[in-house]
């Protein structure tokens, strides 16, 4: 069977009070449509669409590049309205149509699945969770049978409507080109005087089955329509993620106090200490010490037993294998090589207020404690600071030792002092004899 998937992304999110575009808000580094569209991208649909509306050329800008059909709804009239304005990017399309909203971004690979497994033989499937709290959600009416007849709205529904539990993801598998024809008879009449996607249930059971797929895990459904929402929602993501890590064979001593958004790789045996953040696109190997208290951002790369301690920060950087940042540093745009030691308080100055510059710590260096390293520098294999050394832009050969400010290499020793003269030979240099006036003989 063929497929293919419409996310709906023109919402405003007016209750964010942001000036961003609601879908390119972020949960553990990545927007809310990047988590959607990695997670549909599983069921391989073609095409792909995407319908924007608010900020559309600011969300599309964000995903430039990408295998997506772009569609735009240029007033926002409703969540049926938006996938109505899909239908011209399907045309000729027969086959499985997963809806899915841009803002529910915690829907996992094996609930599509799922969900479209569940489609098999219906018009429509709707995605739905039991929740505690449904605030705010749609509700899911069932029959004395058990079966779906409607969905009803927060805002549309009765008090004894608003007591079910069971509430709309708002992710659905359609027929298509079904669905078109019922979107197409879809009403605006509502408390929001709005074509609801969901009201295209009633008219598809005239003409075929219609049912539920119910996700255990209520994160999974969880919309985002608020600040708050985008906090809990990145609770149940970091939750998710460091579960994972945990299940890899990495340490996290304290996950409540742990920050690691998505896309990072840690090596077994890693150790994670409290109060660490670990941003998209870190690497880290096996056997490292990572934290207390330190920031790893993107492209930050740990080798295999390095160890980053505490208010250390990692940027654009690559930390050899044995190699060590225990405290208080900033390493940024540096390259630095196996069994190093950055003393307390090492910073690599990379940027000069305009551009950034490389700095290059080969294997076996060290730094003394409060270095500063002005990029474009390099430290050859071997070589150390001082305390307090400042290295302008400067290549410090193999093995060399740099002092002060700025850093200089220390020179060889200069020679001991020529031995003390004796008192006699003192005396004659001080007292220097009298010139004798050459006098002549008397007469
Ligand atoms: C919707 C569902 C509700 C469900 C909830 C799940 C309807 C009528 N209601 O409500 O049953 O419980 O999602 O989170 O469908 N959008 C557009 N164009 C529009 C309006 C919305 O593209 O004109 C997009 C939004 O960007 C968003 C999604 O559709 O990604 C859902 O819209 P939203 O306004 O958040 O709907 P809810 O009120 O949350
Ligand atoms: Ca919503």
């Amino acid at each position: 069977m063929k497929t293919a998937a419409v996310v709906l992304a023109a919402g405003q999110g007016v209750r964010m009070k942001s000036e961003r575009a609601k879908v390119l808000h972020e949960v553990c580094g990545r927007s809310l449509l990047a988590h959607v569209l990695e997670a549909v991208r599983t069921l391989n649909p073609d095409p792909l669409v995407v319908v924007v509306g608010h900020g559309a050329e600011e969300v599309k800008a964000e995903f430039k590049g990408e295998r997506v059909v772009w569609v735009e709804q240029k007033e926002r009239r409703g969540t049926g309205h938006a996938l109505a304005q899909a239908e011209a990017a399907l045309k000729g399309f027969a086959g499985r149509l997963f809806v899915l909203c841009g803002d529910a971004p915690l829907v996992t690979p094996e609930t599509l699945a799922g969900l479209g497994r569940a489609a098999d033989g219906r018009l429509a499937t709707v995605l739905t969770c039991e929740v505690e709290d449904a605030t705010g959600y749609g509700r899911i009416v069932r029959s004395a049978k058990g079966d779906v007849t409607r969905i009803v709205e927060h805002r549309d529904a009765t008090a004894e409507e608003r007591g079910i539990r069971e509430i709309n993801s708002g992710g659905y598998a359609f027929e298509a080109p079904a669905v078109f024809d019922a979107v197409r008879q879809l009403k605006p009449v509502n408390a929001q005087g709005e074509y609801y996607l969901t009201d295209v249930l009633p008219i598809l059971m005239k003409k075929g089955r219609v049912g539920a797929f119910v996700a255990t895990d209520p994160a999974e459904v969880l919309g985002v329509n608020s600040r708050r929402d985008l906090a809990l929602a990145t609770s149940k993501m970091r939750d998710r993620i460091l579960r994972q890590h945990m299940d890899n064979g990495v340490t996290i001593v304290a996950p409540d106090l742990t920050y690691i958004e998505c896309g990072v790789e840690i090596g077994p045996d890693t150790v994670v200490e409290p109060f660490t953040v670990i941003r998209s696109g870190v690497k880290i190997g096996s056997h490292c010490e990572v934290g207390p208290f330190c920031q790893l951002r993107p492209g930050a790369v740990l080798e295999d037993h390095a160890e980053i301690g505490n208010f250390v920060e990692m940027k654009k950087s690559r930390l050899g294998a044995h190699s060590k940042a225990k405290h208080l540093s900033y390493l940024g745009d540096a390259t630095i090589g196996a069994r190093v030691n950055i003393g307390a308080g090492t910073i690599t100055a990379n940027y000069d207020g305009v551009n950034k510059h490389p700095t290059v710590i080969e294997d076996g260096a060290s730094t003394g404690s409060h270095t500063v390293l002005v990029a474009p520098t390099t430290m050859k294999k071997g070589s150390k600071t001082g305390a307090g050394a400042v290295v302008t832009k400067k290549t410090m050969g193999e093995g060399e030792t740099w002092v002060g400010v700025p850093a200089r290499p220390l020179r060889p020793a200069p020679p001991p002092p020529a031995k003390p003269l004796t008192p006699d030979e003192r005396r004659k240099t001080l007292i220097a004899p009298k010139p004798s006036k050459r006098s002549g003989p008397r007469a």
